[in-house]
């Protein structure tokens, strides 16, 4: 199903068998608990044992919206969702076709990215069918996505520290923001810890490596990386970076989340052997969601110590 984020590969949270396939269509580790979706208030309140003031309060101003919330779990919520933990991630879609399909169904549906495990996401139905090209899926076609990366993944805890687990379209300074209206002094803080589950080092790989290099790094007229950093990721990959393609990302950070996977994957097919991106300065807002994603790309990143 599309959301505004990314495509997500929907199963109904009452059916077993449905949760299992999307585990074994991905490929992916049952220790990696998936999102619930819904399409009300009172769904999302139906899958939380503590449904805080705190929670009601974000809730309200970002849903419909690209915001998981990770709160106490429901005891009637499948494990398999949860991964056995005792949270579940809640998200309140605004994409038209993901809630009339959860309206239809008339249930949740828990769904993870359409991609398989650790690789790109998809932001466009062919990107779906290239991922499962030999599944019998039900591709709803909403078009592009509109924001291009996951959603924000946050947890709240002791009614006033909201710990964002993975940055997305909310950013960080917007949450800092709206919160100033709450009645309690909150706090947000960026969680890196690797601890929480799913939040690999390595994932929304590109099938080709990715490589970030210095912002400076100087390119011959056939746009080729110098003979020195091809070493260096020669090195690294374990075979030679003959051809590598830059991915050129959009000064406006909206548009370059909106690009930065489809961009991945169309450089990925041009038989390039590598696919480099300069670091750049700004990492605030959108853009600490798009740096998240390429730092956990990358095969390699030049611009780090060691
Ligand atoms: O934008 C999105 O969130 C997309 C679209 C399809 O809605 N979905 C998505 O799902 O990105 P997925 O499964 O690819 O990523 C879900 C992330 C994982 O990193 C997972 O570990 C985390 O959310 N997550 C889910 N439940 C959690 C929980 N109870 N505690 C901590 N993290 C959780
Ligand atoms: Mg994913």
């Amino acid at each position: 199903m599309p959301t505004e984020t990314v495509y997500g590969l929907a199963a109904s949270i009452e059916s077993t068998a449905g949760l299992r396939r999307v585990f074994s269509l991905k490929e992916r580790p049952f220790f990696d608990p998936l999102i619930v979706h819904v399409a009300s208030f009172k769904q999302a309140q139906s899958l939380t044992s503590d449904w805080s003031p705190l929670a009601d309060f974000l809730a309200r101003l970002h849903w419909p919206g690209p915001l998981t919330l990770v709160l106490p779990k429901a005891e009637h919520v499948n494990p398999l969702i949860t991964s056995g933990l005792e949270t579940v991630g809640i998200r309140y879609p605004a994409h038209p076709v993901a809630l009339k399909l959860i309206e239809t169904l008339g249930s949740p549906v828990a769904a993870p990215s359409a991609n398989k495990f650790g690789r790109t996401s998809p932001t466009s139905p062919d990107h779906v069918r290239s991922e499962f090209p030999d599944s019998k899926l039900l591709i709803l076609d909403g078009g592009e996505c509109d924001i291009g990366v996951e959603s924000t993944v946050a947890t709240i805890e002791d009614n006033h520290l909201v710990k964002i687990l993975r940055p997305g379209a909310i950013t960080k300074e917007m949450l800092q923001k709206v919160l100033k209206k709450w009645a309690h002094p909150t706090e947000v803080i960026r969680e890196t810890s690797q601890a929480s589950p799913g939040h690999l080092k390595h994932h929304y790989m590109p099938n080709i490596p990715l490589v970030i290099v210095p912002r400076e790094e100087p390119l011959t007229d056939s746009a080729e990386l110098s003979a020195q950093v091809r070493l260096r990721i020669q090195n690294e990959i374990g075979k030679p970076a003959q051809r590598a393609v830059e991915l050129h990302l959009s000064e406006d950070p909206s548009l370059a989340a909106r690009e930065l996977y489809s961009e991945m994957r169309r450089l990925a097919e041009t038989g390039a052997d590598c696919i480099f991106v300069r670091k750049r300065e700004a990492q605030d807002g959108l853009w600490s969601a798009i740096w998240d994603r390429l730092n956990r790309a990358a095969s390699l990143d030049l611009t780090s110590a060691g």
